[in-house]
C-alpha cells in the first residue's frame, strides 16, 4: 500500500521519481499524424473516405472536417501497430517509461482484448490457473481461447455495504496450497467499485511459488500519477497487466494498453498474440488518443487527479449525509483490512430507500438527466474523472437528496433483506470444453442441474454469474430471477431472457465427472 494515511490530504507533492521526465512531453505518433494530414500529400490508399472528402455531410457537419484528416492507416510516416519501428514504437516506449513497464503496447480493442492476450501468451492449453473470481468475462474468454483449466476463487460479500470486496492474500494462499500446480495467477484489481487487493503482499508471495501474475487493472491506468491512490500493479510487482485507458482519463473508447515486466511472461510469444488478436487496421485515432492521454498524466497527472479526488471526496462526504443513503470511503477499508479503494469511484447505496440501484439510475437519467457508470441491486455507481467539475457533482448531490426526501428511508424494504456473494458450485468442464460441446437452449426453470455451455453476465460489470462448464445450482437459477425481476440487463440468455444454452446430456454424462476446483474458503 502506497503510505499515506487514511485522513492525509490528497494534495502530496510528487514522489521522488514521479517527477515528469522531459520527454514525456513529447507525443511521438500524434506529432507524425499531424504533420502528415498538413503535408496534404495525394491519397491513394485506404480509408476510403480519403482525409474526409467521401465522408457522409451530415457526420462531417457535426463533428468537423479535422479529425477524418488525422483518420490514418499504416504508412511509414506513422508506423505500423503489427511491426513497430517509428513513432509508435516511441510512444509505447515513452508508455512504458511512465508505467514503469519493460514494455507497453498501445491495444485497439479494450481491455477486452489486452485480457485475451495476456492470457494466452502466459498460459497453455490444460494449464491450471488460478482466477480470482470476480473477473470480468473477457478473462473467461481468454480462457476459452486459451484451453487452461481454470481454479476459481471468490472475494468476500460485505454484508454492510452490500458490495462485493476484492479477494484477500489468505484466500489467494488457500488457492495456491490447494492447486500447487498451478503457474499463473489471475487477478483484478481495482474492481469496478474501485476496490483494490493487497496486491503489495500476494504478488510477491505467488512470484516466490513460481507463478506469474497477471492483473487485470481495467480500472487502474490513473493509480500510478498520484500518491493517495491505491498502488498499481506493476508497482507492486505484476507480471503483466492490462489497463482501460479509455475507462478513467484521457484514452477514447475502445483504447487501452498493455505492460508487461520481467521475464514470466513470454515476451515474444505476447507479441505473436497480440499481432494476432489484433486488427491490421488500428485506428490511430485511437492510437494517439493513448500517446496523449500518457503524456497528460506523465506530465500533469498529479495535478488533475489531486481536483478529481478532492470533487470525489467532497461530493462523498455530501451524500454520506444524506439520510438513506451510503457511501464508504477509504478510511474504512484501511481500519478494517480489507485492501484500498480509489476514492474517484462514489459507490452510493441506496436500499435503504427501498429503491434498487437499477431504479435510482433510471431516475437519475430520465428526470435529472444525469447517467451513471454502472448500477447494481443495491448502488449506483459513479465514476469521478479529470473531465468532470464542481457542478456537476454538485447536481449529482442535489438530484440524490432530492430522490431520497422523496422515498424516505426506514419502510420495509425487501432489498435490504437481499445478499449477492459470489456463488460456488460444480464445475464439470474447462471454459473451453462447454464452449464448444454440442448444447441446446432450455427453459431456465429446467437448466438446473445442467451444464452451462454459456457466459451469463449482468452488464456493467460484466462479471460472470455462470461461466462454460459450471453447474447450474438452485441458488444460481434464483439470483438469476432476482436480477431479472430487478430488470437488471443479463447478457448471455436468449433475447426473451427465458431460456440458457447448456451442454448436452450426451456429452456431460461420460465425461469425467471431476470437480476441477473451487477453493471454498
Ligand atoms: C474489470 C474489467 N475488465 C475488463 C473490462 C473490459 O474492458 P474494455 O471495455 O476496455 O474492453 C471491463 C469493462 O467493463 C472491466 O470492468
Amino acid at each position: 500500500m502506497k503510505t499515506t494515511s487514511p485522513s492525509s490530504p490528497i494534495t502530496e507533492p510528487p514522489q521522488a521519481g514521479r517527477v515528469p521526465d522531459s520527454d514525456q512531453f513529447r507525443t511521438p505518433l500524434f506529432d507524425a499524424m499531424v504533420d502528415l494530414a498538413e503535408s496534404r500529400k495525394v491519397s491513394f490508399h485506404t480509408p476510403g473516405h480519403k482525409s474526409g472528402k467521401g465522408i457522409s455531410t451530415r457526420f462531417r457537419k457535426y463533428v468537423g472536417p479535422k479529425i477524418f484528416t488525422i483518420d490514418l492507416t499504416t504508412l511509414d510516416e506513422v508506423d505500423s501497430l503489427q511491426k513497430p519501428t517509428g513513432v509508435i514504437k516511441e510512444a509505447q516506449e515513452l508508455a512504458a517509461r511512465a508505467y514503469g513497464a519493460d514494455r507497453s503496447f498501445f491495444l485497439v480493442n479494450g481491455t477486452s482484448g489486452g485480457n485475451q492476450a495476456m492470457i494466452l501468451a502466459a498460459c497453455r492449453p490444460g494449464d491450471e490457473v488460478l482466477v480470482a473470481r470476480n473477473a470480468h468475462k473477457s478473462v473467461i474468454t481468454g480462457l476459452i481461447l486459451c484451453g487452461a483449466r481454470p481454479v476459481f476463487f471468490a472475494p468476500a460479500f460485505d454484508e454492510e455495504w452490500k458490495v462485493s470486496l476484492n479477494v484477500t492474500a489468505e484466500k489467494v494462499r488457500a488457492a495456491m496450497a490447494a492447486h500447487p500446480g498451478a503457474r499463473t495467477l489471475i487477478l483484478t484489481s481495482p474492481n469496478y467499485y474501485g476496490i483494490s487487493a493487497d496486491l503489495e503482499r500476494i504478488i510477491p508471495e505467488a512470484q516466490a511459488r513460481g507463478l506469474a501474475v497477471l492483473v487485470d487493472e481495467a480500472h487502474g491506468p490513473h493509480l500510478r500519477f498520484h500518491s493517495s491512490l491505491p498502488l498499481d500493479a506493476l508497482e507492486a510487482g505484476a507480471d503483466c497487466c492490462v489497463q482501460s485507458t479509455h475507462k478513467i482519463i484521457g484514452g477514447m473508447t475502445q483504447a487501452s494498453m498493455l505492460h508487461l515486466k520481467g521475464e514470466r511472461v513470454d515476451r515474444e510469444r505476447l507479441i505473436r498474440v497480440l499481432k494476432s488478436l489484433q486488427t491490421t487496421s488500428p485506428s490511430y485515432i485511437l492510437m494517439a488518443s493513448l500517446d496523449l492521454a500518457r503524456m497528460q498524466m506523465a506530465t500533469e497527472g498529479e495535478k488533475l487527479l489531486t481536483k478529481t479526488m478532492q470533487l470525489a471526496e467532497e461530493a462523498r462526504a455530501r451524500i454520506a449525509q444524506v439520510q438513506g443513503l451510503d457511501c464508504f470511503g477509504r478510511g474504512a477499508f484501511r481500519e478494517r483490512e480489507i485492501g484500498d479503494l480509489d476514492v474517484t469511484k462514489l459507490t452510493i447505496g441506496v436500499w435503504r430507500l427501498g429503491l434498487s440501484g437499477y431504479e435510482v439510475s433510471q431516475i437519475l437519467n430520465h428526470r435529472f438527466h444525469i447517467q451513471a457508470e454502472m448500477a447494481d441491486p443495491f448502488h449506483v455507481l459513479v465514476i469521478v474523472s479529470i473531465g468532470d467539475r464542481k457542478d456537476d457533482l454538485q447536481r449529482l448531490v442535489e438530484a440524490l437528496r432530492v430522490i431520497a426526501r422523496e422515498q424516505p428511508a426506514g419502510g420495509p424494504s425487501d432489498l435490504a433483506r437481499l445478499s449477492f456473494p459470489f456463488l460456488r458450485t460444480e464445475t464439470m468442464l474447462t471454459p473451453q470444453e462447454a464452449f464448444f460441446a454440442p448444447a441446446a437452449e432450455v427453459p431456465l426453470a429446467r437448466a438446473v442441474g445442467r451444464v452451462s455451455a454459456e457466459i451469463v453476465t449482468v452488464y456493467p460489470p460484466g462479471i460472470p454469474l455462470l461461466i462454460p462448464g459450471e453447474v447450474v445450482s438452485e441458488e444460481i437459477l434464483t439470483r438469476l430471477q432476482q436480477v431479472l425481476s430487478l430488470e437488471a440487463m443479463i447478457d448471455g440468455l436468449n433475447e426473451e431472457n427465458t431460456h440458457l444454452r447448456v451442454v448436452r446430456e450426451s456429452v456431460v454424462g461420460p465425461v469425467r465427472k471431476q470437480t476441477l476446483g473451487e477453493i471454498q474458503k
